[in-house]
């Protein structure tokens, strides 16, 4: 018996970043927009009570990855293990997760995997919690696993974690997505965010009126007018080279070019689908990138399809 579950990665339209908090995480004022990019979670049963997971990138062919935990410390074998304990049965689980989703790229891979992994247990031990009842469990989990539950345009505020969704007519837009092959670590780069404004006030984040005009407008003109990160500066002085990136994108075609949430992956937000082909077309060639991908959003969260 298994379930496959399919969860997009995420981007952040505006990711306003304020005062470190005494937990340690920082308050933030941000959209989120689910794309479709997605790693998929197969959950079998077993009839013990272990938890185990692999992962297979896509990018990699068949070799199984070796720099993503198989531990505790993976974020799906966590979401089951929260799952369990809530549930406070004795619930085995094989999970094999195939990631499209960059790794340690800033789009939520981690996070679509413990999103995915809550859906795909929640099915096939037949507990039949709902997606409000899951919301909790995905917050312990990290900042944007709720947002990956939910999907769509999701304002986010808190950590991150406390969702309103917007309410915008459904148009389309249009991404070309450029990977790099090291990732970067998120608390590396919130440290950054803080070296750079150490001695300065950091004013409380908020959503620009704008932005969400330009959502119900649906004009991807106007959204790229308003799309902003306060992570871009602390990622570029971790990677000055994602400079280069971003002109290059942006001299490709692209509407605009900003940094995917802590990075190092980089967004480039395209009039519509041909001139996404073509600034990707052109990247491609170039051979200076891991990989250069094309995506659109908004779609659903993370939802059962097998
Ligand atoms: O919530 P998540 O586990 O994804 O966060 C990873 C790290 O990113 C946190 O340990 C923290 O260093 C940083 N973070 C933060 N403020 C947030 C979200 C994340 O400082 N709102």
């Amino acid at each position: 018996m298994s379930v496959l579950v399919r969860v997009p990665a995420k981007v952040n339209l505006v990711l306003g970043v304020g005062p470190r908090r005494d937990d340690g995480f920082h308050e933030l004022a941000t959209v989120y927009q689910a794309v479709d990019l997605y790693d998929e979670i197969r959950a079998t049963a077993r009839d013990d009570d272990r938890v185990t997971v692999r992962t297979q990138v896509e990018a990699d062919g068949t070799g199984e990855r070796t720099d993503v935990p198989d531990d505790e410390r993976n974020l799906a074998v966590r979401a089951a293990l929260a799952l369990r304990a809530y549930a406070d049965q004795p619930l085995g689980v094989d999970l094999a997760v195939r990631k499209s989703i960059p790794v340690a790229g800033g789009m939520a891979g981690g996070s679509a995997d413990a999103a995915g992994a809550l859906v795909a247990c929640n099915a096939l031990w037949g507990l039949g919690l709902t997606r409000e009842q899951l919301e909790p469990l995905a917050a312990d989990l990290g900042s944007d696993v709720p947002f990956l539950l939910h999907g769509g345009h999701v304002i986010g505020a808190g950590r991150g974690e406390q969702l309103t969704p917007v309410l915008a007519p459904t148009a389309s837009y249009h991404w070309v997505i450029v990977t790099a092959d090291d990732g970067l670590s998120t608390p590396d780069v919130y440290a950054e965010f803080d070296r750079v404004n150490v001695g300065r006030a950091v004013p409380d984040p908020r959503v620009p009126d704008e932005l969400i005009a330009a959502l119900r407008a649906g004009d991807p003109f106007d959204l790229a007018l308003c799309l902003s990160n306060d992570l871009q500066e602390p990622a570029l002085r971790l990677r000055p080279e994602l400079r280069r990136t971003l002109e290059a994108g942006e001299r490709a075609g692209a509407l605009v070019g900003v940094i995917s949430g802590s990075g190092p992956t980089v967004l480039l937000l395209c009039a519509n689908a041909e001139r996404a082909t073509e600034v990707a077309s052109v990247l491609a060639a170039t051979d200076d990138y891991a990989d250069v991908l094309q995506a659109r959003g908004p779609v659903p969260g993370a939802r059962v399809v097998g």
